[in-house]
């Protein structure tokens, strides 16, 4: 096992004292070490991102354990393993990742990490160069971190993330706020790393066309609880979306269309417009 909640709730301290916000509540969930791409969806403010923090101990739980490989995560600080160790396995690109940056040139911000954890100079190097390369910002490497567009930093930032290699990668909307050929450059890499290496992927996104194209499985988070954890198909064959405060997949609405006007009888096994073309195509 990867990623283990056991009963987890969160509690956010209130400005005054006595006064809290749940954030989660009994939180159960099992993440495998390999082969997950793992979409967490629901509506703002029911803890999405509350949840993905405890999975690499940026958070610790109020009540509950979290297991993060053989780290043991509880509410007791002092007790607590080392965070290095579970930082190095588990990855985290943050919702506003210009917050992660801090060096003086890009080239230093993507070594930091690697370095950090304690890889040999050149190696760390060799990384770098290597990583800068596979997302297109070699021309970045010179420059200070601040002085780059949004979706530059982005890259950046993921760049500093896969420099060490984590086993696990979380993602808080990485697409948020790029352009449409920047999210699909982004979602396109991550399902490539994902393809390539089997890491599993945790990806926190409010965009239902991005969840149906790449998830494996998805978790939908309402109010504090996980209100469903399975299969996309059956997710959005159900109402069960529509109590979720989630909007079907374009793709979906576009094939119940064709179905109840048109008189097709596709199913929904088909997760992109690309794919639904192909299949009119075969059918036409
Ligand atoms: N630092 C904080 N202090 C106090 N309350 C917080 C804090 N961060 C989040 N909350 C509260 O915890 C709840 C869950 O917030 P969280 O940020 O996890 O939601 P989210 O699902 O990620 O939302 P969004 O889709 O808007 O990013 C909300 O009620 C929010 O107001
Ligand atoms: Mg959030």
């Amino acid at each position: 096992m990867g990623i283990s909640f056991k009963d987890v709730t969160h509690l956010y301290p209130g400005v005054k004292r006595k006064e809290f916000t749940l954030a989660l509540e009994d939180i159960n969930l099992d993440i495998n070490e390999k082969d997950e791409f793992i979409a967490i969806v629901g509506k703002t403010g029911s803890g999405k991102s509350t949840l993905i923090q405890h999975m690499n101990a940026l958070m610790l739980p109020t009540k509950g354990t979290v297991q993060i490989f053989d780290n043991l995560i509880t509410p007791k600080k002092r007790k607590n393993p080392k965070l290095k160790n579970v930082r190095k396995r588990v990855g985290f690109v943050f919702q506003f990742p210009e917050y992660q940056l801090f060096e003086e040139t890009v080239f230093k911000d993507i070594m930091f990490a690697p370095l950090n954890f304690g890889m040999k100079k050149d190696e760390a190097e060799r990384r770098t160069k290597e990583i800068a390369k596979e997302l297109k910002i070699e021309n970045l490497l010179k420059k200070s971190p601040f002085n780059l567009s949004g979706g530059q930093m982005r890259k950046v930032a993921i760049a500093g993330i896969l420099s060490y290699d984590p086993d696990i990668l979380l993602l808080d909307e990485p697409t948020r706020g790029l352009d449409p050929k920047g999210q699909v450059e982004i979602m396109e890499l991550f399902h490539q790393i994902h393809k390539e290496t089997r890491k599993t992927i945790v990806l926190i996104t409010h965009d239902m066309d991005l969840v149906y194209q790449y998830a494996t499985r998805v978790v939908v988070l309402n109010d504090t609880k996980i209100t469903y954890d399975g299969d996309k198909v059956e997710l959005f064959k159900s109402g069960l979306y529509k109590d979720n405060n989630l909007v079907k997949p374009e793709v979906l609405k576009l094939i119940d269309y064709l179905n109840e006007k048109m008189h097709y009888n596709l199913d929904y096994n088909t997760f992109t417009l690309e794919d639904l073309i192909s299949k009119l195509k075969e059918v036409a």
